[in-house]
């Protein structure tokens, strides 16, 4: 297979949803029929992430499976297959925002009974931002929900998505009695005793087949040709250029735990999904079939064992090969590097890799060389775009606990922050370090690690901070810029980058400042 196919054939995605929607479930079962794995359960799930556990064993038990599950790769009809894992607890909200920037599309699981939930807003909207083409999977048809129209409607609502139904559900819960396929025209019918292995449930072919009636009942039969009607008249039909381009969303409906309306699903995004696409740098646009190699880290892994801490770099090839034991230039280091053991993922374990195609994710071992965003290149000088950091939700001063090992945590800290396990922001005016996360679980993890890894101890203490504002002057805002650096200097921080950040302590403060202060810009995100 040549380059050019080799790329044409990959299809990297992430599945997102609100915890418990089914996204382990769904990942398992793709993986069951892209023959990956032989039966459901081989797939540890993410699940401890989603309690609010602080037990810091559990944790570093978890980072260890959660490297597994990084990447889950498959062949599947001839196109190669990269799932991206993304963590369900919403402490960790963070790592799934960098991992959207790696993926060219992705599925988001919705639960039928609970409808749009605040966690799917919030990823769906990072989604948006970025254009990343979405297909959405209503999960749990085999229990009592929402009206498919209904919950259709709150996909548009709520999501601001323009839905084109894929499949449509011929009742639900305990009347639930299959689906009909729109993609392909036809209609599978529901039976609930396969949840492990895959059969052949009965498939029609036809809408007017007699074999329909007789399944589903004539009341079914009558009204699902009327929801059909419906369908056609109201929504538009699949256009892929805009569903490439995120202007339409195909919306499958199924059950994950069942079996059903998997395959359909499966079967429908290797031929629509995009392949790899190209990625804006600061200097120019790279597209995947370029011959040189360029990539970028999006996720770092520290590893199980505390004795060596050494750290997986997750790279998502934008284009070109990687190929290993050839050197690549480390642009922010200014230095090339090369990799005798880069890894590759499969479902159920990753192996050493000669060459990798755009659109692969290849894990590097790494003693501290690199941090999240980072670029790996050919030789060319360029660094991509994407990765920004969101303003952390809880903030508080980080002190050192045992002065004789300032050294130790100072290191520490760097490091985990390079991780992306947190931000990190100095105030300005007393040099004092405040550490920002998103859940407050991850405080508990970067004291656990800090102990066990850098045998530094720290203690934290309390910061009233509303929201993290990245701060930038407008044009002619000099004078602005001085009035509001005067009366909030004690508010003002640089983050790791060197950006200054306003540390606002209250909705009503940041809304001042904003009226007070019209040139000077706040913003949600570290890039604008
Ligand atoms: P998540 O990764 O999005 O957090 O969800 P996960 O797949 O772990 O699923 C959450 C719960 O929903 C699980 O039940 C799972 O079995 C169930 N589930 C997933 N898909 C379906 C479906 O199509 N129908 C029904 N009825 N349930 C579904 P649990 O009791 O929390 O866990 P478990 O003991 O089953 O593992």
């Amino acid at each position: 297979m040549n380059f050019l196919e080799e790329i044409a054939r990959r299809r990297t995605f992430g599945i997102i949803s609100h915890p418990d929607a089914g996204k382990t479930t769904l990942t398992e079962k793709l993986l069951l029929f892209g023959g990956a794995i032989q039966e459901a359960g081989a797939v540890k799930s993410n699940k401890i992430k989603k309690t609010a556990t602080s037990d810091f064993m559990e944790i570093e038990r978890q980072r260890g499976i959660s490297v597994a599950t990084s990447v889950l790769a498959f062949i599947y009809k001839d196109k190669k297959i990269n799932i991206l894992d993304t963590p369900g607890h919403k402490d960790f909200a963070e790592d799934t925002y960098r991992t959207l920037t790696a993926v060219d599309s992705v599925i988001v699981v919705i639960d039928v009974a609970k409808g749009v939930e605040a966690q799917t807003e919030k990823l769906v909207e990072v989604c948006r931002m970025r254009n990343i083409p979405i297909i959405v999977f209503i999960n749990k048809l085999d229990r009592e929900g929402k009206d498919a129209f209904d919950l259709l409607d709150e996909v548009e609502q709520k999501l601001g998505l323009t839905t084109v139904p894929m499949s449509f559900p011929i009742g639900m819960g305990y009347d639930f009695k299959g689906i009909y396929n729109l993609w392909n025209n036809n209609i599978r019918l529901f039976k609930d005793e396969q949840k492990t292995t895959i059969s052949q449930s009965d498939l029609i072919d036809d809408l007017d087949d007699p074999a329909l009636k007789t399944a589903i009942g004539a009341s079914a039969k009558s009204r699902l040709d009327e929801e059909l009607e419906l369908v056609r008249e109201v929504y538009p039909s699949f256009d892929r250029k805009a569903y490439l381009s995120g202007a339409q969303h195909p919306v499958f409906f199924g059950s994950a735990l069942n079996n059903f309306g998997v395959q359909e699903l499966l079967d429908c995004f290797v031929d629509i999904a995009p392949p790899p696409l190209p990625k804006d740098s600061e200097e120019r646009t790279i597209v995947p079939n370029e011959d040189a190699f360029s990539g970028f880290v999006f996720k770092i892994h520290a590893n199980m064992d505390p004795k060596h801490r050494d750290r997986l770099a997750f790279v998502k090839i934008v284009s070109g090969t990687f190929t290993r034991n050839v050197p690549y230039l480390h642009v922010r280091h200014k230095k090339k590097l090369k990799f005798s053991s880069p890894n590759a993922f499969f479902a159920d374990k990753k192996e050493i890799i000669d060459i990798s195609y755009p659109g692969d994710i290849v894990g590097l071992h790494d003693t501290g060389n690199f941090k999240i965003g980072d670029t790996l290149t050919s030789g060319e000088e360029i660094h991509f775009k994407g990765i920004p950091s969101f303003s952390p939700e809880h903030f508080r001063y980080i002190n050192n606990a045992d002065p004789m090992k300032a050294k130790q945590l100072n290191k520490g800290i760097d490091q985990l922050m390079d991780e992306g396990v947190a931000q990190l922001f100095t105030l300005e005016f007393n040099g004092r370090k405040v550490v920002g996360t998103v859940g407050a679980l991850q405080f508990d993890v970067i004291q656990y690690r800090l102990e066990h890894e850098y045998g530094a101890r720290c203690t934290y203490e309390n910061l009233n901070v509303h929201k993290a504002c990245w701060v930038e002057v407008q044009q002619g805002g000099q004078e602005d810029f001085a009035g509001f650096k005067q009366t909030k200097a004690k508010f003002l921080a640089k983050d790791k980058q060197g950006q200054l950040v306003y540390l606002a302590d209250s909705a009503f403060s940041l809304q001042m400042t904003q009226s007070k202060y019209p040139k000077v810009a706040f913003h949600a995100t570290s890039e604008f």
